[in-house]
């Protein structure tokens, strides 16, 4: 039995050996009997009607089992959002459901056929005819007409996001001023586990094979789109190959595989490809940011505005959350935070990898680092000087925030106080560096959750809940929580997640499992034991017979008489064995934070990157050489696990900074680069060595243990900081990302 805790320490992977074994199953990995393959066929233009669709030649081929389109796949229902957290969808058009399309890729039939190969033969054997109408895909994003008020994904939300003083005049008035546009592109989820659904109906019963990260959102808006009652459809999603935010709520090819199976009489097998993955399941949006900033000479900032658009599809209402850290982050007495958006013809925006904050930050980060710039003063010294006390757009104290711990440490690391601010003067090895730094924020929060504890009379645990490990560790984080709450060690412990069938857990979105499951593991583990406590004072066999189960404590996997200490204690596995029980079993639940209206603390997680790039003008050569990150994310469970996230961030943030951006075709109005050849992602090769801290000061307001979410904030403001660190290296400001060598060759 451990005496040490498991929380707090480095632990790998417990289910590693599954996933380098290949024994780990991802949701097309699930093989059933007479298992069908389904191809989607997808619209060649991005906006227009279907006017004819010739199904002969693909309907002959062998193999194929049918042709399923508008007219032949039966009833799709549409979809409604629920209250809480239910019914979330962002494209809610079910698929077929007319003949308009909206946007390249757009399925419109699908192919249904024993193999695979024939599938995809049969879906290029079908013809389409189109009424084709001019589309748009302008990259140049002015606010369409909208009312002040808007319906988004979630909720009604009023564009002036967030308004205190009169930040117009204050601008106005302001000796310091800055006023610039910051672009950020489309960028799209590239999770190497493409999206797939494997559908399976037993009578009334719906059972799907899924990469979600949302069974039980998944399994609402199943039942609603076939008419079932929400328990005659189980979700099951074991192994996730990564989601970013791609894999969050339903997209429409889950529901064609549904009706496919539902038709057919067979399971049906439907996995996209990756071109599908950059038309059909959702992105970044493009989005374009005006930064306001006011300030006195010293840099005290007297006015903040930022007001940004973001591209949207033609149903849907996806809002980008650009504005997510504006009004808290820095103490200004005027501000102003507005959005708008623009309508294209593309698929649905969705979430992805700190959604809103990301790109908000690059804007309003970049625009502290320019004021810097112009003002002369240090970049940190200027957020030193900004450093709000309290959450000044709620006017609440805020949990616990260590920005300037994080900036202080970071600095120390990285050698910040070496740097010269003149362009071009710092020189090693014949390269020029670039130094550049920028903050960042995430929310915190808890989504509900549930979840179930066992223990069994062979000294194991067993702890469930129908979350998602969607690889950022949640399968080893929830059994180094039941191991401290029963001293079970970590490979006695089995842990269920990713099933409809367990205990309702967490959409892994939003950084908020870890934070959410912490409570209701507890309260489990703490049923549990309660009830062994009990048979302990009750069973025939048990040596504390004479006792109250109030006589008794449980630590370290061992039960006894709390007058007499653990060392004449008895393990819990032995209590039940003379019991004769094979396990006792707890439930644990805890309520949300998240979507508070009156909320007592504003609760975030917040962090600090330093960068140096290299830049060789003779070959235009520009590298990312060294990156030190610290963040503040309350306590860290598992500092392995959370450097590993902030590590991929920071990848991924090199990636957003230098590479990514998926191009719409003018002509087309496709995305053109839709394969991973020419969407460029940041690869070992453009990896430096990375360098994360953590400050590790407990949120006690998130939960007993002080643990903030730590999947996205790594992704926040490090592209700020490598395009600071690009101009200090050679004086070109980039403010559409990403950087190109064309905009340094100026
Ligand atoms: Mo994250 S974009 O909430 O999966």
């Amino acid at each position: 039995m451990p005496t040490i805790s498991p929380i707090g320490r480095s632990t790998p992977r417990v289910d590693g050996p599954l996933k380098v074994s290949g024994r780990a199953q991802y949701a097309s990995d699930f093989h059933f009997p007479g298992t069908l393959y389904a191809v989607p066929v997808e619209a060649t233009i991005a906006s227009g009607r279907l006017v004819k669709l010739d199904t002969a030649a693909a309907q002959k081929m062998p193999g194929v089992r049918a042709i399923l389109h508008r007219d032949n796949i039966g009833q799709i229902f549409r979809s409604v959002q629920g209250p809480g957290f239910e019914g979330i969808v962002d494209e809610r058009r079910p698929p077929f459901e007319d003949d308009v399309v909206r946007y390249y890729g757009q399925y419109i039939a699908l192919a249904v056929a024993d193999t695979f190969e024939c599938a995809k033969a049969a879906a290029d054997a079908v013809r389409a005819t189109y009424a084709k109408d001019k589309h748009n895909v302008d990259p140049d994003l002015q606010a369409d007409d909208e009312p002040d008020v808007v319906a988004t994904t979630f909720a009604p939300t009023k564009r002036v996001q967030s308004e205190r003083g009169d930040a117009g005049s204050a601008f106005a008035n302001a000796p310091v001023k800055l006023d610039q546009i910051y672009v950020t592109p489309t960028e799209t989820h590239n999770p190497i586990e493409l999206q797939a659904t494997t559908a399976i109906w037993d009578d009334s019963m719906l059972t799907i094979y899924e990469e979600s990260q949302g069974v039980f959102n998944l399994q609402g808006v199943l039942a609603q789109m076939f008419g079932l009652p929400k328990e005659n459809v189980r979700v099951v999603t074991r192994f996730v190959g990564s989601g970013f935010g791609s894999k969050l709520w339903p997209w429409t090819h889950c529901a064609l595989a549904v009706a496919a199976a539902r038709q057919l009489r067979k399971p049906v097998k439907l996995v996209i490809s990756r071109k599908m993955m950059f038309q059909t399941v959702g992105h970044r949006p493009r989005t374009q940011q005006r930064v306001r900033l006011g300030a006195t000479t010293e840099g005290k900032l007297v006015s903040l505005q930022h007001d940004y658009v973001n591209h949207h599809s033609m149903l849907d209402n996806y809002h980008e959350d650009c504005g997510e850290a504006t009004a808290f982050h820095y103490s200004v007495p005027n501000l102003r935070v507005t959005f708008g958006r623009a309508r294209r013809n593309v698929g649905s925006p969705t979430p992805m990898r700190g959604p809103g904050a990301v790109p908000g930050l690059y804007a309003t980060e970049s625009a502290m680092n320019e004021l810097a710039d112009q003002l002369k003063i240090d970049p940190v010294r200027l957020r030193v000087l900004n450093e709000p006390k309290i959450d000044e757009s709620l006017g609440i104290p805020f949990s616990s925030r260590h920005l300037l711990e994080c900036f202080e440490l970071g600095a120390e690391k990285f050698g910040w106080s070496k740097r010269t601010p003149e362009i071009g003067s710092m020189k090693r090895d014949g390269l020029t560096l670039g130094w550049g730094m920028a903050g960042c924020a995430w929310i915190a929060a808890r989504f509900p959750a549930e979840a179930n504890v066992q223990l069994r009379d062979d000294g194991t645990a067993r702890v469930a809940s129908g979350t998602q490990d969607i690889g950022t560790g949640t399968y080893t984080v929830l059994a180094q929580l039941a191991s401290e709450k029963t001293g079970v060690p970590l490979d006695k412990i089995e842990v269920a997640l990713g099933d409809t069938s367990l205990p309702e857990g967490p959409t892994s979105g939003g950084s908020m499992v870890t934070g959410s499951m912490v409570p209701a593991v507890f309260e489990a583990a703490d049923k549990a034991i309660e009830s062994l406590l009990t048979i302990a004072t009750s069973g025939p066999g048990s040596p504390f017979q004479k006792r109250k189960p109030t006589d008794l404590a449980f630590e370290g996997g061992r039960v006894f008489v709390k007058a007499d200490g653990p060392a004449g204690g008895v393990p819990f596995a032995d209590v039940l064995r003379r019991a004769n029980v094979r396990l006792v079993t707890g439930s644990g639940k805890s309520e949300a934070t998240f979507g508070n209206p009156k909320p007592k603390f504003s609760t975030h997680s917040f962090g600090g990157h330093f960068v140096e790039v290299t830049w060789q003008p003779e070959i235009a050569r520009l590298r990312v050489s060294r990156v030190v990150t610290v963040i503040d994310a309350g306590r860290i469970l598992n500092p392995l696990a959370g450097r590993n996230q902030i590590e991929g961030a920071v990848v991924m943030g090199i990636g957003m900074a230098l590479f990514e951006h998926t191009s719409y075709d003018r002509q087309s109005g496709a995305p053109i680069n839709s394969n991973l050849a020419d969407y460029v992602v940041a690869v070992n090769a453009d990896v430096p060595p990375i360098d994360v801290h953590f400050v590790d000061f407990p949120d006690k307001e998130i939960n007993a243990l002080g643990a903030r979410g730590i999947g996205e904030i790594g992704l926040a403001g490090i592209a700020a900081a490598i395009t600071a660190a690009v101009h200090h290296a050679t004086g070109v400001r980039v403010r559409e990302l990403p950087v190109k060598i064309e905009h340094l060759l100026g």
